[in-house]
């Protein structure tokens, strides 16, 4: 694809899916207006390209139809398929306003704002619409719904086809304006996820949806009314583009027809659950709900349902200035003999003082973290921890000598790399002169009950306080956890307890977020460890233990304790004089932990039955709809 298409965005709508869309829409208005007339409709494509949703809309009847597209190339082939519909062969986003649709259709063109900065600087130049809307980390596609559903007639319907990344965005990321603009305006009544199957042959990876809004009229806006929001799930994963099977599929829906890979349910959101500047999980059937909310029932701390953020904060390992300098290798400029350390200035080994080997610690990348524990053996190296406390209340210059007496021969293997520290400081515009310490990562925030900021240092934590970690890159709930000294790289998020949480239960919540349970959460709530930690801090629920208070829940407590604690040990063998109280309480629960040999699995059984939930409920949920 050459520069002037991938500004465009040309990848055009296969057949079945313009069909599928125009029939859609066509059945949505028209269930909603009896004996209205189809040549009253005004209809607008946004984005025509090739003129795919302009033959379909045609064929289903509708004849006053406009169309947009910039592609000057396209012109002399559209005006002679299509003769009788008006085009504008201009910018859409330029269009008046004023000028109002019974439908809007189409399939906008999608670019991202971060890696074209200078096309949206541009558009937000010349077009009032993207100077109201824009904001970084968005998509072209938004302005087009934006100038969309402003100029839709109350009761008019607005269907496109884009990727469906910008539903699980949250305020942060690129929706600021998006998802309000929506939810004052539109209702969201149909949504057809097709992240199963693969629309575009070209475009790679991708994951899309089609998804259909209605205009509010005024009195729907005043009264606040609600609506509910009809899904359907495609299940086929094709991994090639299949066009006839995707096609017949489409046909299906259409037909109301019955199909293994089709599922077709209302939501258990409505309009009034989609938030303002949070993630939307429209695919939500009712019956994952209703487990959902057993499992947060569990959670209530004084009449609401408490979340990760409201213990933890997430937080990445050391940033450094450069791994390469400090993180010492064994062997390469650090020699370990016995317990002695030497460590490499200018081509010879000097000995390390036992001060300066106490600034040494073992650092991990995320990659050794397992659930329950991690690889110990798999370390990186040594890191160069100096830590900024010891010389607290001194200005960077006096900070500097102080640290150069106490660590002579680790500041002097650091100034061997100064010019290279200095240029990166420079260039990330901080303080050239502050070499020795981690850039970030060996502090936190946190504020008292008085709300009074104090600056924590993290230290001892990662020396020796309980800790639970995980990769900042993952799809799985995968939660490492550890007593002894960790450091680790930024590719690692830590939960660290606020300030005032001291009394965490850390067993019995590494076993529940590595359980079975939060596996299922992960999938009903569309939780993905990436970058972006507003999700999970958000919404991982955490249960409140002492709801739990029958006996029998005390005892599968104590024992989901004792099973992680040795999971975190690697011990795998069971002393069965533990479940001897269980036996009494309940007679099924041990005969069915007695059969398992994995201390991991009889730790998601034991979560069940504290949950009261069966585990084969949720293997079928999990079957039937991710
Ligand atoms: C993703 S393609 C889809 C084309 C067609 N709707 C389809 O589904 O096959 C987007 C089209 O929008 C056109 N386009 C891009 N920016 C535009 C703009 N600001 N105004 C009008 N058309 C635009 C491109 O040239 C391209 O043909």
């Amino acid at each position: 694809m050459d520069l002037h298409k991938n500004r465009l965005s040309q990848i055009f709508t296969p057949d079945y899916i313009a069909e599928f869309m125009v029939k859609n829409i066509k059945q949505h208005y028209f269930s909603s207006r009896n004996g209205s007339t189809i040549d009253k409709i005004k209809v607008l494509e946004p984005s025509a390209g090739k003129g795919i949703f302009l033959k379909y809309l045609l064929s289903e009847g509708f004849t006053n139809i406009t169309a947009y597209e910039l592609d000057q190339n396209l012109k002399i082939p559209l005006l002679k398929s299509y003769p009788d519909i008006e085009f504008k062969f201009e910018n859409f986003l330029g269009s008046d306003v004023n000028e109002k649709f019974d439908i809007i259709i189409g399939n906008p063109p999608y670019l991202g704002q971060n890696y074209n900065a200078q096309i949206f600087q541009e558009l937000v130049k010349n077009y009032s619409i993207c100077k109201k809307y824009f904001v970084g980390n968005m998509d072209l596609f938004y302005f087009f719904i934006h100038l969309g559903i402003d100029k839709l007639k109350p009761g008019g319907l607005l269907s496109f086809i884009t990727t469906n990344y910008w539903l699980t965005k949250s305020k942060k990321t690129g929706i600021k304006f998006l998802k309000p603009h929506i939810t004052n305006d539109c209702f969201m009544i149909h949504y057809i996820d097709l992240s199963k199957i693969k629309v575009f042959k070209d475009a790679k990876g991708q994951h899309n949806c089609i998804f259909v809004l209605q205009k509010k009229y005024a009195n729907e806006k005043h009264k606040k009314i609600d609506k509910i929001i009809d899904v359907i799930q495609l299940k086929q994963r094709t991994n090639h583009f299949n066009e006839k099977s995707n096609g017949k599929l489409f046909t299906d829906i259409l037909n109301n027809q019955n199909s293994p890979y089709l599922l077709n349910y209302t939501s258990a959101m409505t309009n009034k659950d989609l938030s303002k500047k949070n993630s939307w999980i429209l695919k939500y059937p009712l019956d994952v709900k209703n487990v959902v909310e057993q499992i947060e029932k569990h959670c209530r701390f004084n009449g609401s349902t408490s979340h990760l953020t409201d213990f933890f904060v997430i937080r990445n390992g050391l940033i450094l200035i450069k791994d390469e300098i400090f993180i010492l290798k064994e062997n390469e400029s650090l020699k370990i003999v016995d317990t002695d350390m030497f460590i490499k200035i200018d081509k010879t080994f000097v000995k390390l003082s036992d001060e300066e080997k106490q600034k040494l610690k073992k650092i991990f990348k995320s990659k050794v973290i397992r659930p329950f524990s991690y690889d110990k053996s798999d370390f990186s190296g040594y890191l160069i921890y100096f830590d900024k406390n010891e010389f607290k209340n001194q200005n960077l210059t006096i900070r500097n000598e102080l640290i150069k007496e106490k660590y002579p021969n680790l500041t002097t293997y650091l100034n061997q790399y100064k010019g290279d520290l200095e240029n990166i400081l420079r260039n990330a515009k901080e303080n050239i002169k502050d070499i020795y310490f981690p850039r970030r990562g060996s502090l936190i925030t946190q504020y008292d009950i008085e709300d009074r900021r104090k600056l924590v240092n993290l230290e001892p934590y990662y020396d020796k306080e309980p800790k639970i970690f995980f990769s900042y890159i993952s799809n799985s709930n995968s939660f490492g956890y550890t007593k002894d000294s960790y450091y680790a790289t930024s590719d690692t998020y830590f939960l660290w307890g606020r300030e005032g949480k001291n009394d965490i239960d850390y067993l019995f919540l590494l076993a529940y977020l590595n359980s079975k349970i939060m596996k299922f959460l992960f999938l009903a709530k569309n939780i993905m460890i990436k970058r972006s930690k507003t999700k999970l801090e958000e919404e991982i629920p955490i249960p409140n233990t002492s709801l739990f208070n029958s006996k029998y829940q005390l005892e599968l407590i104590d024992l989901i304790r004792y099973f992680t604690s040795n999971v975190t040990q690697n011990i795998v063998s069971i002393d069965e004089t533990i479940l001897y109280k269980l036996r009494e309480i309940s007679p099924n629960t041990f005969s069915q932990i007695r059969n398992e040999k994995y201390p991991r699995r009889i730790i998601d059984i034991l979560l069940f039955k504290l949950f009261g939930l069966a585990e084969e409920d949720i293997d079928l949920l999990i079957e039937k709809y991710y």
